[in-house]
């Protein structure tokens, strides 16, 4: 067993382009990785805590020498931290093994991703300190990262598809289908897009319950936004391939119109969506759970400028130009 003194890593957010929500119940999606990253350094100390600080005013410090639950009288910090240090806790249980017993680690986050944003922050930071504190241990494969971040990720929502941790672990652009398959997609044309956050914060795991009620309770309906939600992931594919951007717009509006039709947006999601398509965007639709969080707007060239003033003159909501595809996982 190694035990480096300091480790460092970092993962990207992600935008989802197509299927979120369906991907929970098997159908494919198509997601990338964006150039807002999380950074996250550890270092073993010589007390039997696991220490979290990060830059986003969350402090937390837990036993390292026994795994305890989540409580009702935690603070904040120690709730919303609490999946890495669960995280934290198995990589020393099985690369410790009764060795050393009295290890902790210090752990220090900081992020440029807007949080509760649908930016997929909380998979990225499962990632980077996974990766961090296994980096202090052993060389940890990408593989190794991306199962122990679900496992993580999965005390924040329990049915996570696992698409989120995925391309934060492996970056570029993916096709994904849960326990089934990923594979990249090279698009013909550089993919860039913008995404706007509405600045109202979401639960992930709150969304993906009222999908599931609705699933539970109007099956027959919900399986034909599934096929529907399928077929435009396959066209989507066939576009980014040959790259059609009038097609991919068109297809991202129809899945914002399903996943509309499925609860998961607002008026105040509609209105922003509707006024960039006013104003010359290709197309526009949610990324991630939705009530609330971003959305992603594909924007030919020559309005991209001229549309992110617009908004920001009507909505003065953070506008973030960014490129898909940008690295996954990185360890020093
Ligand atoms: C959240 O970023 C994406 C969802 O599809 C949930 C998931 O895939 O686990 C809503």
């Amino acid at each position: 067993m190694i035990c480096r003194n300091f480790a460092r890593a970092s993962a990207p957010a992600k935008v989802i382009l197509f299927g979120e929500h369906f991907v929970v119940y098997g159908g494919p999606a198509i997601l990338g990785s964006i150039d807002k990253r999380i950074r996250v350094s550890a270092r073993p100390i010589a007390s039997t805590k696991i220490r979290i600080n990060s830059d986003i005013g969350y402090f937390a410090s837990y036993p390292s020498d026994r795994l305890i639950e989540s409580r009702p009288h935690f603070t904040e910090g120690e709730r919303i931290l609490y999946p890495l240090y669960a995280a934290t806790h198995k990589v020393l249980k099985d690369h410790l093994m009764g060795t050393a017993k009295s290890i902790g680690v210090e752990i220090q986050l900081s992020t440029d991703i807007p949080l509760g944003a649908g930016l997929g922050s909380s998979a990225a930071s499962c990632v980077a300190t996974v990766a961090a504190v296994g980096s202090l241990f052993l060389r940890p494969d990408k593989d190794w990262v991306y199962s122990m971040a679900l496992r993580a990720e999965k005390i924040i929502h329990e049915n996570s598809s696992g698409a989120d941790c995925y391309v934060s672990s492996f970056g570029g652009l993916i096709y994904f289908v849960k326990n089934i398959m990923n594979k990249k997609i090279r698009p013909k044309k550089a993919l860039s897009l913008i995404v706007v956050n509405t600045g109202i914060k979401h639960s992930t795991k709150t969304l993906v319950t009222l999908v599931k009620n609705y699933r539970h309770e109007n099956m027959s309906l919900y399986n034909d936004f599934a096929n529907r939600a399928t077929r435009i992931c396959e066209q989507a594919v066939l576009a980014i391939n040959v790259g059609d951007q009038i097609k991919l717009g068109q297809l991202m509006n129809e899945n914002h119109t399903l996943l509309n039709e499925l609860g998961v947006s607002n008026e105040i999601i509609n209105d922003l969506v509707g006024f960039c398509l006013d104003k010359g965007a290709s197309g526009a639709k949610i990324t991630g759970a939705g009530g609330g969080g971003s959305i992603v707007v594909l924007i030919p060239n020559e309005y991209e400028t001229s549309i992110i003033s617009e908004i920001s003159k009507k909505y003065s909501h953070q506008c973030i130009s960014t490129k898909i595809g940008s690295s996954g996982l990185l360890t020093y």
